[in-house]
């Protein structure tokens, strides 16, 4: 393991381009439950009763019902140590524009990367944090927990919507062109707490490995995306991460 966490660490320190993808597990240490494996949300939840646009036609409330429960959980929840470690390397590397660059491409749509300090951040599945109304189709940020009235209404009168991506949606525009140009350009991308099983985002990682980026892999238990991989490391992220730097 600390061969692997130093050959990992000099791969970063040479990469001019850097990408990590990051899912529920990194912020599994801040008490945030992940969906699958144990205790994940869906082993308790139904996804077609909860986050389809089909259940949310049938049912706004409980659907909401379901946000406004998590986003209490998170919103009582603190960045740990792993995002911490991946903001700290984007500023040791640089952002979008510099001579090395590093980019954030995450899964979650909980905010503790950007509460952590990372800033050129691609939220491929949106923002607990965005409501959108299905009536007019303004986008606004909301931080009120717990919301009220249930489900909550747009100034127009529309009903909102939770600013996330659902099953048979497709991924954002434009998040989705700058997670595929970030990850073909890499020489490094780093997969972490994800179980890589829902695509188009697990498909990063063939993308970046197509081009000749290495592939390290950070999460306790194994991912398909395992055989693929450089380095596989088996350990917490808020273990890891800080050791890379
Ligand atoms: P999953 O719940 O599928 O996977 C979480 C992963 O985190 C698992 O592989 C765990 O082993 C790993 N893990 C747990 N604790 C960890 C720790 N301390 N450090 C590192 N890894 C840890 O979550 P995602 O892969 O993010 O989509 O799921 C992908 C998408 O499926 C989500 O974005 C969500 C869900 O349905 C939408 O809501 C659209």
């Amino acid at each position: 393991m600390a061969d692997a966490i130093q050959a990992l660490r000099q791969a970063l320190g040479e990469a001019g381009s850097i990408v990590a993808l990051t899912g529920a597990g990194i912020s599994a240490e801040s008490g945030i439950p992940t969906f699958r494996g144990q205790g994940g949300l869906w082993r308790n939840f139904s996804p077609e009763k909860l986050a389809t646009p089909e259940a949310f036609a049938g049912n706004p409330r409980l659907v909401w019902e379901w946000y406004d429960w998590r986003r209490g959980i998170i919103s009582q929840a603190q960045p740990n140590a792993g995002h911490r470690a991946l903001a700290e390397l984007e500023r040791r590397v640089g952002g979008e524009d510099g001579e090395r660059n590093f980019t954030l491409v995450t899964q979650n749509v909980d905010g503790l990367h950007d509460r952590a300090g990372s800033r050129n951040i691609v939220k491929l599945h949106g923002d607990i944090w965005e409501v959108r109304c299905l009536g007019c189709g303004a986008t606004a940020r909301n931080e009120q927990v717990p919301l009220d009235p249930l489900p909550p209404r747009c100034n127009c009168g529309g009903l909102l919507r939770p600013g996330v991506v659902w099953f048979g949606e497709s991924l954002p525009e434009l998040a989705w062109g700058r997670a595929c140009r970030a990850s073909g350009a890499a020489q490094v991308l780093l997969v972490i707490g994800t179980s890589a099983t829902v695509y188009p985002a697990a498909g990063l990682a063939q993308i970046a490995q197509g081009e000749g980026a290495k592939l390290a892999i950070i999460n306790p238990e194994p991912t398909p995306l395992d055989g693929l991989a450089d380095w596989v490391l088996r350990q917490p992220s808020g273990e890891i991460l800080p050791r890379l730097l």
